[in-house]
């Protein structure tokens, strides 16, 4: 493959959004940044200078790094932070991937601002298993504060209450046209120029810090081709659900014929919380012929309501991986591990003197996986590992199975307290691991996009109300699940994932909402060394930063 060099300058930059001006923190000055394009089996070398007052660090979403968790990017799990005035340089290769990730930052809730699609091409001469699109478009779907989201953050964990909500959702950083300052002003609105009877793939990409969204475009559908760089049996409807952190190709066939120059594409959140959420819609432009600013007002796709389970979960059982003899599904059928993780909210006792703690019952928010709040440590946990140096970092007793039965129809438990520490799950290499997530509803049912860091996972079943571990797995689809590195754990419902753990590191798994990655809804996996060569970890680059 070819080797790629990038450098991206953190640095900070003023962008005008809701007819206000604010600085952000930007890699060399572009919002959303840079656009990478590879080729399956090539190799970025991306050079990180950061000017900024804050630390920083970037993940690269859904890449696997095999055995290179030193380019994976989460702060104080991979590499301690890259601090201001400090540099470093993710050097990785793509090995068996191509489709549509992307990169963020990973430390706070700086990924709002620092985000950009990651464009995996198939290798030299290879095609998509789908007519070869005359166009192809990454589109981020994103948030939007005007308030400075560091404080947002650092205020809600200080009052142990929910953060301000974001103002507005975004196509590729833009809010649309209700946002205009001026009515002849349509810099504010993504366009998306088309020509009639072609075939476009729309690289679409889920980069809002705390919304699953519902996007669809008026008078089109939308087949869906690939999620999250693995490609799928092609399906087609009008809309489609995305959560923080996933991806999905999908094939826009645009008519020979349309009866308006201007379509428009909106994107609007799904949720089930009782609590406050942005609840706005945003809205692109799908162009055919220049329309003057004066006929903008074009009539939304219909999305469903915001709180549509029903809708969200008919789109999701469509997912089925190709399974072809060139792209075959390798699923654990007779996993060696069973783990059951419960994920969802709970809280903290209160003791902030002079201080109302916002939390249900006069308690701080917390979030948690078995209960288990995970606590940030002070050096990063894959440099321990690789050191053997454990003591006072991490411990290897992640509970693996719930503390007490809980039942999600229930009354939650009165003491929804979480215990914290930065505890993880040890695996011998090429361990075969079942692990089904169960949704609780200590705060309210609500879905977790929970992500794995150095993996793909297969989704070989779902469901809702408790996991049946007697009459639940025999309906699991081992033929061919959808492979995915972000999956959404359903409200009031479960998840069952399969993986060979394969990739010698530590791994991150997380929920991709920022504020409850922030309440301590994460974990992580220590995958260790294998007995061949190549089954272990590289070791860590030179320049690798310091706590
Ligand atoms: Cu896209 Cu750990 O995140």
């Amino acid at each position: 493959g070819d080797t790629h060099y990038y450098t991206f300058n953190v640095q900070m930059t003023n962008v005008t959004r809701l007819c206000v001006t604010k600085s952000i923190p930007t890699v060399n000055g572009q919002f959303p940044g840079p656009k990478l394009t590879v080729r399956e089996g090539d190799r970025l070398v991306v050079k990180v200078h950061n000017h900024i007052n804050y630390n920083v660090s970037f993940h690269w979403h859904g890449v696997r790094q095999l055995r290179n968790g030193w380019a994976d990017g989460p702060s104080y799990i991979t590499q301690c932070p890259i601090q201001g005035g400090q540099s470093y340089t993710y050097d990785f290769t793509i090995t068996g991937q191509r489709g549509t990730l992307w990169w963020h930052a990973h430390f706070s809730w700086l990924r709002v601002h620092l985000y950009g699609p990651l464009v995996i091409l198939p290798k030299r001469g290879e095609g998509y298993p789908f007519p070869r699109p005359y166009k192809e478009v990454p589109i981020h779907f994103g948030e939007w504060f005007n308030g400075d989201t560091e404080t947002i953050i650092n205020q809600a964990l200080l009052t142990g209450g929910g953060p301000n909500i974001s103002d507005a959702y975004t196509f590729n950083g833009l809010p649309g046209p209700t946002y205009n300052c001026s009515a002849q002003d349509m810099a504010d609105t993504y366009k998306l120029k088309v020509k009639p009877g072609r075939t476009y793939m729309l690289r679409l990409i889920n980069s809002a810090l705390n919304d699953e969204l519902f996007f669809g475009i008026a008078n089109h559908t939308l087949t869906v081709v690939e999620a999250d760089a693995n490609y799928v049996k092609p399906f087609t409807v009008q809309t489609l659900v995305i959560s923080p952190g996933q991806t999905m190709n999908v094939l826009l066939t645009t008519p020979p014929n349309p009866s308006s120059p201007s379509y428009a594409m909106a994107i609007s959140p799904y949720t089930n919380t009782q609590g406050t959420f942005d609840n706005t819609t945003a809205a692109a432009i799908l162009e055919y012929a220049p329309t003057p600013a004066s006929r903008m007002s074009l009539p939304l796709p219909s999305l469903p309501l915001y709180n549509d389970t029903g809708a969200v979960t008919n789109f999701s059982r469509n997912f089925r991986s190709l399974a072809s003899a060139e792209y075959p599904a390798v699923v654990p059928q007779a996993p060696d591990r069973h783990v059951l993780f419960t994920v969802g909210l709970g809280t903290d006792p209160c003791n902030l003197s002079n201080q109302t703690c916002q939390g249900p019952n006069g308690t701080k928010f917390a979030a948690s996986i078995n209960n288990n709040s995970f606590f940030r440590p002070r050096t990063a946990l894959l440099e321990a590992h690789y050191q053997r140096r454990y003591a006072g970092v991490l411990l290897a007793n992640f509970p693996t199975t719930p503390p007490h039965p809980f039942n999600y129809t229930g009354t939650p438990p009165n003491n929804t307290f979480v215990q914290h520490g930065t505890r993880v799950v040890p695996l011998a290499f090429n361990t075969s691991v079942e692990l089904v997530l169960q949704g609780t509803s200590i705060q309210g049912a609500e879905s977790h996009p929970l992500h794995l860091h150095g993996y793909d996972f297969y989704v070989v079943g779902q469901g809702f109300g408790n996991f049946d571990p007697v009459n639940d797995p025999p309906k699991y689809n081992l033929v061919d699940p959808v492979e995915r590195n972000t999956i959404s754990v359903p409200t009031a419902g479960w998840v069952a994932l399969r993986f060979f753990a394969d990739n010698p590191g530590v791994w991150l798994m997380h929920c991709h909402f920022d504020v409850h990655l922030s309440w301590g809804l994460s974990m992580a996996w220590l995958v260790n060394d294998g007995p061949l060569p190549n089954q272990k970890m590289l070791p860590p680059p030179s320049d690798l930063p310091k706590c």
